[in-house]
């Protein structure tokens, strides 16, 4: 349309709608969107995501809205399956004509769903999809969190530098291109630095027997194992690791997907005196970080995991790029995202860099006993970018 047409048009949309609902203003609710694995084996990631995005949500309400129209957040659950992660954006986009999306937490699922929103224009906002391929070429998904080639370093000059280990061993999920790529960064970096990988071992998500793969890793004698898997199964090949005969002087490594007050529940023992890097610690230092952890705990009477926070983070940026948006439309919306710069979230300072990416320091943790018996994440150490 050309300009001139543009403003007659909006004169003339103006004076219809002065007409017909006098002085009202909108107070009608904005839909955001949200795809998380509810139920299912990844069952936390999406509910702590989602307790996240609802402590934000009401601070944001209660504080008005946007021009006094509340923010409605949907919630679809993906069970953690891909297939689901499509047709819970489908259903956001189409039926309920939400102006934003919220997820998905794991990449294989932001891979699907991000495609949808490319499709019809609507921004997504990834709290925590680590894969560099989610927002590759799709100019309507960014993400608030970092990327993998980075967190692949992360873990391997934790091993280098801090653990001071040679020989490490792998044994990833083929079937998450989240766990593929973090394994592929950590090869490389780890190699990089001087490092040996001993054995390079495959499993699939759900799998109930890691017995051969752990066996020959036994063989190969490492000092630590990289599994860049998600919490279930991870607490699952701790178990069957410590069975086999590895011992606990052979710690196992993770990356974000361990995060889950479940991993402690799963692996019990075997999993105690392991790491993995996260993108926050309930026990880090820093105002920001306590406050957050004081408002969840006293909301949902649960510590919250890096999911909360990153949930927490991603609704308060986008309603932060809502604000600055010259309109909720999808190109002028995701624009505003883009824009993003030096926001003070929990889980650090969050600007959108060209790719759409986040660029923020990582915290390693160590799986520990507090007081109470229970195992849980400890604060270790900050890795900047
Ligand atoms: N980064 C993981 C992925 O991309 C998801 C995840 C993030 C899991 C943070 C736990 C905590 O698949």
């Amino acid at each position: 349309m050309k300009g001139w047409m543009r403003a007659a048009c909006a004169v003339s949309f103006l004076a219809a709608g002065l007409a017909s609902v006098a002085h009202a203003q909108d107070s009608s609710p904005i839909k955001v969107g949200h795809y998380a694995s509810m139920t299912g084996k990844e069952a936390t990631f999406g509910q702590s995501t989602d307790q996240g995005i609802r402590l934000a949500l009401k601070e944001i309400n209660a504080a008005g809205g946007l021009n006094g129209r509340p923010i409605e957040v949907i919630t679809y659950d993906t069970k953690g399956e891909s297939k689901e992660a499509g047709t819970a954006v489908t259903r956001l986009v189409t039926s309920d004509k939400v102006v934003a999306v919220l997820g998905e937490v794991a990449s294989s699922l932001s891979l699907a769903g991000g495609a949808v929103c490319q499709q019809y224009g609507v921004p997504m906002v990834s709290p925590s999809s680590t894969n560099p391929r989610v927002t590759q070429g799709r100019s309507m998904v960014s993400r608030v969190c970092f990327i993998d080639p980075f967190q692949g370093f992360v873990v391997a000059k934790f091993v280098r530098e801090n653990l001071k280990l040679d020989r490490a061993a792998v044994l990833y999920d083929q079937g998450q291109a989240y766990s593929k790529g973090l394994r592929d960064e950590f090869k490389k970096h780890f190699t990089a630095m001087g490092g040996t990988i001993v054995a390079d071992e495959a499993f699939t998500g759900g799998d109930q027997d890691f017995s051969a793969q752990l066996a020959n890793i036994r063989s190969k004698s490492p000092q630590a194992i990289f599994v860049p898997g998600y919490y279930t199964d991870a607490g699952n090949v701790a178990l069957q690791a410590r069975r086999l005969g590895i011992s606990k002087d052979i710690p196992l490594l993770g990356g974000d997907g361990w995060d889950s007050e479940q991993l402690g529940k799963i692996g019990g023992d075997a999993i105690e005196g392991s790491y993995y890097s996260n993108h926050y610690a309930p026990d880090q230092e820093g105002a920001l970080v306590r406050a957050f952890v004081e408002k969840y705990k006293a909301e949902f009477g649960q510590t919250p995991d890096g999911l909360a926070a990153l949930g927490y983070d991603a609704m308060q940026v986008l309603f932060d790029s809502m604000k600055r948006a010259k309109s909720l439309d999808g190109k002028d919306l995701a624009a505003a995202i883009a824009q993003t710069a030096g926001y003070k979230g929990v889980t650090g300072a969050i600007t959108i860099d060209k790719n759409r990416d986040a660029s923020k320091p990582a915290v390693m943790v160590q799986m520990r006993r507090n007081e109470a018996g229970d195992l849980g994440p400890a604060y270790v150490a900050t890795i900047e970018p």
